[in-house]
């Protein structure tokens, strides 16, 4: 009885270890044989019903008050040992030191990696993953962390519903270059083909990140790529950042997919996944959408109030300059005794009324002349 259970599990133990490592070993793509619509097949989880990314529809969201500005701890504080650089076939792969992590969450997070999502049109074709009103990004960076306070590592985390914690960064093309992008883009030339890496000269990851941590969606969702773990907890940010088209075309066009041996080379490009539906998930927002129009008609009080007042607050000190003079001037004092305006009102109306009789006379006269008129003589 007790072999035979022992041989049972050995075959169960047997049958896992063969089966398991088999899925990992799929080399999914995101068109073709094992494309998008395929994964489910070898990765279930991509099936679910909160998957990622998703659209945002800005008027769908809801505002919680209580979703406060994120904070990236220690992304400033690289030191001094380089960064781990990798093609995975899929992407490229920055490994991020332990001490980088995330506040602002019910956990703390710890920072694992960060990668890159593009395209292959240039500007304005796609190429970023989440989408916001149906208007796509040209790419999209994430910063992915784990829940460091409830699980060990990256793996055991991955798979646990508050495992993960991601930055979603939309990159779209500006007239500017973006020297923080450079930091990555400058050693893509040395990872060209899947599995090669390179380490790179540690840079502060905060100056990839938009200025305004202030302003993002939250929702719970999934990793972009199989095995496609419903772990994430998602903060979408609301401001872009951006890169130039140059930047823009060299990510695109770079990297491959196939390895340096391969004899097929294959560009890696177009590494997004469309986006998932809500499945009636709640996408919530850090702000108001409200908000940027309130914000609008509170400065405009806000200037109208200073205008009004800074016109008052003349008024008061030319009216007191002005009395000042008067006071001081021989002029006032010597006509002190009579107010100066009744005078000035008497002059003008002395005059008009002279102007009238002048003119009255005038008419007179001009009535007497034609008097005689020719009609008379016929
Ligand atoms: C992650 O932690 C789990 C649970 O403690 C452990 O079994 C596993 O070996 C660890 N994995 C790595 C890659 O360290
Ligand atoms: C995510 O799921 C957890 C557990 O179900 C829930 O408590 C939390 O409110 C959800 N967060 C969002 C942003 O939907």
């Amino acid at each position: 009885m007790d072999s035979l259970g022992l041989c049972i599990l050995l075959m169960v133990l047997c049958f896992q270890w063969t089966t398991a490592p088999a899925a990992e070993e799929i080399t999914w793509t995101y068109t073709g044989l094992v494309g998008q619509t395929e994964w489910s097949e070898y990765f279930p989880d991509c099936a679910g019903n909160a998957q990622s990314p998703v659209e945002v529809v800005t008027t769908q969201t809801k505002y919680d008050p209580s979703l406060l500005p994120l904070t990236p701890l220690g992304y400033s504080q690289h030191g001094n040992k380089p960064f781990a650089m990798y093609n995975n076939g899929h992407t490229a792969v920055i490994e991020l030191p332990e001490w980088m992590g995330l506040g602002g969450l019910p956990w703390l997070y710890t920072a694992v990696q960060m990668h890159l999502h593009w395209g292959s049109g240039g500007p304005s074709h796609g190429g970023g993953e989440h989408t916001v009103n149906e208007m796509s990004a040209d790419a999209e960076l994430h910063v992915v962390h784990y829940n460091s306070e409830l699980y060990p590592n990256m793996s055991k985390a991955m798979t646990q519903s508050d495992g993960l914690a991601v930055l979603g960064i939309l990159i779209v093309t500006g007239e500017e270059t973006n020297l923080a992008f450079n930091n990555i883009l400058n050693y893509l030339g040395r990872i060209r083909h899947a599995d090669q890496k390179v380490f790179i000269p540690a840079f502060d990851v905060q100056t990839l990140l938009p200025e305004d941590l202030g302003r993002y969606f939250r929702y719970n969702g999934s990793l972009t790529t199989p095995p496609c773990h419903q772990s994430v907890t998602w903060t979408l940010f609301n401001e872009r950042i951006q890169i130039s088209p140059a930047q823009l075309l060299k990510l695109e066009t770079i990297l491959y997919s196939s390895k340096a041996e391969d004899p097929d080379r294959m560009l890696l490009q177009d590494n997004y996944r469309t986006t998932q539906p809500l499945n009636h998930r709640v996408v919530f927002a850090s702000f108001s959408a409200e908000s940027g129009r309130e914000l609008t008609s509170g400065e405009v009080t806000a200037i109208v109030i200073g205008v009004m007042c800074g016109c008052v607050g003349l008024a008061v000190i030319i009216r007191f300059i002005v009395k000042t003079i008067r006071s001081t001037s021989s002029w006032d004092v010597l006509h002190s005794s009579r107010p100066a305006p009744m005078s000035r009102m008497k002059e003008p109306e002395e005059e008009k009324k002279q102007d009238m009789a002048l003119n009255s006379t005038c008419e007179a006269g001009k009535k007497e002349e034609p008097s005689p008129s020719p009609q008379r003589d016929p």
